[in-house]
């Protein structure tokens, strides 16, 4: 008897402790948990863009393989905007007819769809942005079906920061820091998981606060250009802030500019390199109907793409810096090292001559796979490596 209500007892213990482990909500997905990877409308088309133009780019990233190989958010950048209605609704512009339509063509293509807009009046080109609208629209976007926000700071230092605080740099931060955890609560109000991308140039040392408004991720300077100096401009800004980066809330040296104006190939592979080595979110910004095969080689080489996307999210450090060669390093989720010796310099780096320390680093000899060839190398101690200008050896040491 008293045993089996014992036994009783303990199956009612286990049942109740089975019906609180079910009934426990689950813990929503992390957004973001590795750096967001797509395609975005302003590198290459500006102003210009149409809903053509977006289609197109989503028809594009799967007949390309891009989608497979990691790109889901097709984003629409600034200019799809038009006036609001005496309900304070935003409508869209001419160029871009049925939003709802829009989202529904790329969602059918197993994508994501991403949208625009900002805290001040209007947005950088001129368009009607979200100031006193918050809510309204972050609401709108969700009905629409949007994944991805990218909220960019434009006119909102003349509408609010400089009336209210034209010489108080600290109120001016919080005011700008404040209108993006509005917008940062507006879309976790709406329940759906919304990537939210924070684009006012590194102001304010972003990344010390932009994980507390909500951010996913926050631009870290300002806008890239297709053009080597620029790239190496950028890439150079990232030292020092690989620990405010990891699984859902990324630095951001803005967006790819691999197959546009005129890198070279060499500064194509060497940018994609150091944005992986970087975990930066991957968002291509090139012409996808005419991309060439070997700019398509690039943004699809898995084994880069699986550096950037790597689970432990760690931003790789500069660790070593003589004269134009640079070595970053960053440690991976199963033991391995990435390391990139990348040359800054206008010459072949064989002239320099540059030895590979490895010791000093914490680095060890033996094999290692070149990401660009897949060949298998032998690092060794002080070997001397020769590398093109602007260009990249990008390796996969195994833990040892
Ligand atoms: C700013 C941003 C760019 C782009 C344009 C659009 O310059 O930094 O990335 O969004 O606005 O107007």
């Amino acid at each position: 008897m008293r045993c089996s209500s014992c036994l009783v007892a303990a199956g009612l213990l286990l049942c109740a402790l089975a019906t609180s482990a079910q009934s426990a909500p689950k813990p929503a997905p992390l957004v973001a948990a590795t750096p967001p990877m797509g395609w975005n409308s302003w590198n290459f088309f500006a102003e210009k863009v149409t809903e053509q133009d977006i289609k197109n780019a989503a028809d594009q990233m799967v007949a390309t393989g891009m989608r497979d190989a990691g790109y889901v958010y097709i984003n629409i950048d600034d200019t799809w905007e038009g006036e609001r209605d005496a309900q304070g609704i935003l409508h869209t512009n001419s160029k871009f007819p049925d939003m709802k339509g829009l989202a529904d063509y790329v969602h059918a293509r197993g994508l994501k769809l991403g949208i625009y807009s900002g805290p001040g009046a209007k947005t950088c080109a001129g368009y009607t942005a979200s100031l006193g609208h918050e809510e309204q629209d972050a609401k709108m976007y969700a009905d629409w079906g949007v994944d991805y926000l990218k909220y960019d700071l434009c006119s909102f230092r003349e509408d609010v920061m400089y009336p209210k605080a034209l010489h108080d740099r600290p109120e001016q931060a919080r005011l700008m820091i404040a209108a993006y955890a509005k917008m940062g609560k507006a879309i976790q109000s709406t329940g759906k998981p919304i990537v939210y991308s924070l684009c006012q140039y590194g102001w304010d040392s972003v990344w010390e606060w932009g994980a507390s408004v909500g951010g996913n991720l926050w631009r870290t300077t300002g806008d890239v250009e297709a053009n080597w100096p620029s790239i190496a401009m950028i890439l150079n800004a990232q030292a020092g802030l690989a620990d405010y980066s990891g699984p859902g809330h990324w630095n951001d040296p803005d967006m790819l500019e691999v197959g546009n104006g005129d890198l070279s190939l060499d500064e194509n592979r060497a940018h994609f390199s150091m944005w992986a080595m970087l975990a930066a979110p991957l968002l291509a910004g090139n012409d996808l109907p005419h991309m060439k095969p070997e700019i398509k080689a690039i943004l699809t080489n898995k084994e880069v793409i699986a550096l950037d996307q790597d689970p432990l999210g760690k931003q790789a450090r500069r660790v070593y810096v003589d004269g134009e060669v640079e070595l970053w390093t960053r440690p991976l989720a199963n033991g391995d090292t990435a390391l990139a010796v990348l040359n800054h310099g206008p010459e072949r780096v064989a002239t320099h001559p540059f030895h590979l320390p490895l010791a000093s680093l914490g680095l060890h000899a033996g094999p290692a796979k070149n990401l660009w060839t897949g060949a298998m190398i032998a690092l060794a101690e002080n070997m001397p490596v020769e590398i093109a200008r602007h260009d990249v050896l990008l390796v996969r040491i195994p833990a040892k």
